[in-house]
């Protein structure tokens, strides 16, 4: 189970090229069992899905057998040159502290090898220009473009994409980055759609905007090899022992009263903290991890519904536990007992 999301993570910064896959990247086991390792991976979570036939043939499946949990950012892309020169691409979640500015930081290992534009996306300004500034002092022939996208909302959602879509001289994305997101909602709040906040900003405005620019991302996969243009999907290793609410997403009913195969783990609950979670309606642990597993959902549906069509492909992936801010949200109480 954590080896299939460890090839995943591996894979994420590996966005194809123009030329052929080299022998030592393809992945030697077929797409269609891949597929179905993570899907096991979720199992007793999530509802059993349909899987369409998948024709393993036609799916770009790589890995570097070399890579380990401990590989960087920075090697990856110092190892993929020709999956990063001249792209543009589009992170979500842009802060200094946090994920999405180190990887868009990797895809600038060394400036001959640069992407030609980074399109940043993030919710406060301020942090998108001080992003934008800071990288511009190290990276300066690169082209910036700053997004203003604030994933819980839908109306601002649809009003960022309209924006992506009306940029005639940005023609086509060749890498999403979906990294933007929330952890650890203390109390239930809803989103102005009257969705959880988690599940509402990680992953339904993730959803909402890949495929609104969607057109783009097709037309940069078009003459290239399936595979070269993707969407990656910051999970989490929650994904494998969380679950969808699927008949109670927005966490109205008391757990106990849910059907067997959405209730959560008990035993885990308990062990990070929570005294009594067969009574409790939202634990926030629940509500990030619903929205992680959806996002490893999100990939799997991509590939089902475009792979084939349009030649991208979707990955997502487990970052490991790194210090971001991504605590910001938490009780001093959760930080501390992350931290120990
Ligand atoms: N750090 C870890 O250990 C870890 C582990 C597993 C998975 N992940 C995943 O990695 C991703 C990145 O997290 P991180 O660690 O880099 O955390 P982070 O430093 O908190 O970054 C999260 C980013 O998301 C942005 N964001 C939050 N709400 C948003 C909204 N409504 N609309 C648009 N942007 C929004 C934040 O913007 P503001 O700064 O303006 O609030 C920030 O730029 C997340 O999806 C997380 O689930 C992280």
């Amino acid at each position: 189970m954590r080896k299939t999301i460890h090839q995943v993570n591996s894979l994420a910064l590996w966005s194809g090229s123009n030329q052929e896959i080299p022998p030592s990247c393809q992945e030697s086991r077929p797409v269609a069992e891949q597929e179905e390792n993570q899907l096991s991976s979720l199992s007793g979570f999530v509802h059993p899905i349909e899987t369409p036939e998948v024709n393993s043939d036609q799916m770009t499946a790589t890995t570097y057998e070399e890579f380990h949990t401990d590989t960087e950012a920075l090697e990856v892309a110092s190892r993929v040159p020709d999956s990063i020169r001249g792209k543009t691409i589009l992170t979500t979640g842009v802060n200094r502290g946090g994920i999405g500015y180190a990887t868009s930081e990797a895809f600038f290992n060394q400036a001959s090898e640069s992407v030609a534009r980074l399109i940043i996306a993030g919710r406060t300004p301020s942090k998108i220009q001080q992003s934008i500034e800071s990288l511009q002092q190290e990276y300066p022939d690169v082209e910036y473009r700053a997004l203003t996208l604030d994933l819980s909302s839908q109306r601002a959602v649809r009003q960022a994409a309209a924006e992506v879509l009306s940029w005639s001289d940005v023609p086509t994305i060749d890498v999403l980055v979906n990294s933007a997101g929330v952890m650890l909602i203390p109390e239930r709040r809803l989103s102005e759609d009257g969705i959880g906040l988690h599940f509402a900003t990680n992953h339904i405005g993730h959803f909402l905007f890949t495929n609104l620019i969607l057109p783009k991302l097709a037309d940069a996969a078009k003459g290239k090899p399936k595979g070269a243009t993707r969407i990656v999907n910051l999970s989490s290793s929650t994904a494998m022992s969380g679950g969808v609410r699927w008949s109670d997403i927005n966490f109205e009913q008391v757990n106990r009263t849910l059907p067997p195969d959405e209730q959560p783990a008990y035993s885990e609950l308990k062990a990070w903290g929570t005294a009594n979670p067969e009574e409790e309606l939202y634990i926030p642990r629940e509500g990030y991890s619903q929205s992680k597993v959806a996002n490893a959902l999100f990939s799997i549906g991509l590939n089902h519904k475009f792979h084939s069509k349009y030649g991208t492909l979707s990955l997502a992936l487990n970052s490991g536990v790194i210090p971001t801010e991504l605590n910001r949200s938490s009780p001093p109480e959760v930080v501390t007992a992350i931290q120990r």
